[in-house]
């Protein structure tokens, strides 16, 4: 039996038939405001809720920044980072400002991907967590894209080698069409994109699972939403855009 990891985001884990496959490492891919973070998050919190244990690799945003944008949705993880379950990875600061120095866990040099995965790995055994997110993989290669290929495939390693069933998270450009370059799109396992596109006036929200390895999965474009209590997928809808227009399907 397959074992899988319930994501407990509504409607994502139907799209999955049960919910990511175990071990597997999935880019989470995007562009900007598309709801990747909040789902990253949100994908944390509800295996906090079922016992698991979790780690946000914060390489965009201030750690105090993160703990307070998970609260505004009711997720707030404080008690958990307290009894040792939940925990941020500061690679964001540099370990530079006074609330710095009250972070755990410190990636002094954020661009140096053996030192991230040192810290990373201290940071799974003495949690044990089963869930890691990190947001975003794109900031350590930005300005060197030749590097990419090979930071994806040592957290790989680190991740499904400790055994946890991890979301990396991939930023695209507005107009850009895959889901972060070729080296990272086939070290993945899994692909989800997330799209916000513009329709006579109006935003939508779009994911699709591209590709997961290990499952079969939803070949359709689902639409969801973010509320303030997290994202939710409509997974008997499907949305479709052209030169037409917007419209969502009801399945049935
Ligand atoms: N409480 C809320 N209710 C509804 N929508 C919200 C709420 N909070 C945030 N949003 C939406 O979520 C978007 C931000 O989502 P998120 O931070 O996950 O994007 P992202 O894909 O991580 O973007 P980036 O690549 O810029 O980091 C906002 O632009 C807004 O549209
Ligand atoms: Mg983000």
């Amino acid at each position: 039996m397959l074992e899988r990891v319930k994501t407990g985001i509504p409607g994502f884990d139907e799209i999955l038939y049960g919910g990511i496959p175990k071990r597997n490492v999935v880019l989470l891919s995007g562009g900007p405001g598309t709801g990747k973070t909040i789902f990253g998050q949100q994908y944390l919190w509800n295996g906090l809720q079922l016992g698991e244990p979790g780690i946000y690799v914060a390489l965009e945003e201030h750690p105090v920044q993160v703990r307070l944008n998970m609260k505004q949705f009711g997720w707030d993880v404080k008690n958990y980072e307290r009894e040792g379950t939940f925990a941020i990875i500061d690679a964001f600061t540099g370990g530079i400002g006074e609330a710095a120095k009250r972070e755990k866990y410190v990636v002094r040099n954020p661009g140096d991907i053996d030192q991230l995965i040192g810290v990373l790995r201290q940071a799974i055994r003495e949690t044990g967590a089963v869930r890691v997110v990190v947001d975003s993989v794109s900031t350590i290669y930005l300005t060197r894209p030749v590097i990419a290929r090979d930071v994806v495939l040592k957290l790989k390693k680190v991740l499904s080698g400790m055994g946890t069933t991890s979301i990396l998270i991939s930023q695209v450009s507005v107009t850009e069409r895959g889901f972060g370059g070729p080296g990272v799109e086939h070290a993945a396992d899994g692909i989800v994109r997330l799209d916000l596109d513009e329709y006579s006036g109006e935003l939508y929200r779009s994911l699709i699972v591209w590709k997961m390895r290990g499952t079969k999965h939803s070949m359709r474009r689902h639409p969801f939403e973010i509320t303030d209590k997290g994202i939710i997928v409509y997974h008997n809808k499907v949305f479709k855009g052209g030169p037409g227009g917007a419209k969502i399907i009801e399945l049935r």
